[in-house]
């Protein structure tokens, strides 16, 4: 009943096998100069219907940083939501990195909409005292498990682009966006207005995984110094590439997160018909939420259960915790099982 992260999760064994393999093969050219890292490239070319520049790296954190460091400025800002990963979970990194402010907007739920946007952006001061407006950075699904449809993301990108703002798109869970909204990588992301996307694998049932992926191959250079500079020029580049590729390899990326999903709308069931828990809203990939006292939580932790209460700072007045309720989330991963699922559901019904 493991629900803490999908990052608990280990590897799909196509991932492993492909990593032993290549262990296996002798040597090949370093720092991403050999032929798995080659055709990785063309794969994502290919996947995402575009010419992409692809640097890979190996935290999530790496990625967001390294995007913003290539998109903006030193004296940039960039608007992300407030609750954002990379705006609170990230020690600074993309400040660090690139030189940058965050400047957080509120939004209901960890989603930030195209009206609220543009009211926001025209009361913002700019000029040489404030600094350069310069990327919007956006998270699906987000730090509360929902996501951004082609069109909402199209509408958002819009107005970043008539301020001038390149977009950034955190998709440390891009798989299970993608397989929830049953629209194509392209649509997901440049076909909206998407300049750079943090492509995580590793939640996903690599072992650590990411790609930044630049739909302006222009931005290949830059990225590839940043990388480096950052410490995250893996000599041995092609045990990442083997990873991606073989999760990439029959969909199993997307099969993975629909799993996921899958999981997660069950567990959602069965939190909706608990006597003592509260569903706060449909799971839109694979992160449930639910209202519960400490009791109930410790009450389910000690017989074995693993999740982490959230915080409650992007809800909205409709999603109050009653009093003496926190908010609790619970992640699935490809890993999860029905048989783990029920055997949650049985013990909150207890
Ligand atoms: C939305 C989001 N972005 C980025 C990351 C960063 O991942 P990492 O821990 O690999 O740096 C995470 C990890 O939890 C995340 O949830």
């Amino acid at each position: 009943m493991i629900f803490a992260s999908d990052n608990w999760a280990g590897a799909i064994p196509a991932v492993l096998d492909a990593v032993a393999a290549i262990g296996r093969e002798g040597p090949a050219a370093a720092y991403g100069n050999d032929s798995t890292t080659a055709r990785l490239e063309a794969r994502l070319a290919e996947l995402f219907e575009h010419e992409v520049a692809v640097l890979l790296v190996t935290t999530g954190t790496a990625a967001n940083a390294l995007a913003i460091a290539a998109l903006a400025p030193p004296w940039g800002a960039v608007l992300a939501h407030e609750e954002a990963h990379l705006a609170i979970d990230e020690c600074g990194a993309p400040e660090f990195f690139a030189g940058t402010r965050t400047l957080r907007l509120p939004g209901q739920r960890g989603k930030l909409d195209a009206e609220g946007l543009a009211a926001r952006l025209a009361e913002i001061p700019r000029g040489l005292h404030h600094g350069e407006l310069s990327v919007l950075s956006l998270t699906s699904p987000n730090e509360y498990g929902l996501v951004y449809a082609p069109g909402e993301l199209a509408a958002l990108c819009d107005v970043a682009k008539a301020h001038r703002l390149a977009v950034h798109l955190d998709g440390a869970r891009f798989g299970n966006a993608v397989a929830r909204l049953g629209c194509t990588p392209a649509e997901a992301t440049w076909k909206a207005g998407v300049d750079v996307l943090s492509f995580g694998g590793t939640k996903g049932g690599c072992l650590m995984a990411e790609a930044i992926v630049a739909f302006d191959p222009a931005l290949k250079e830059k990225l590839a110094f940043l990388r480096k500079r950052s410490g995250q020029l893996v000599s041995k580049q092609r045990l990442i590439s083997a990873q991606f590729e073989a999760w990439l390899t029959d969909d199993r990326w997307l099969s993975a997160a629909a799993h996921a999903n899958a999981m997660a709308d069950r567990l959602a069931t069965a939190i909706a018909a608990a006597p003592r828990a509260r569903l706060a809203w449909r799971p839109q990939a694979n992160e449930v939420f639910a209202f519960m006292t400490a009791a109930e939580a410790e009450r389910l932790q000690a017989a074995g259960a693993r999740f982490y209460d959230w915080s409650v700072a992007a809800l909205g007045p409709e999603d109050r915790p009653e009093p003496g309720e926190k908010l609790w989330r619970f992640v699935t991963s490809f890993a999860t099982t029905e048989m783990e699922v029920a055997a949650f559901a049985k013990l909150l019904r207890g």
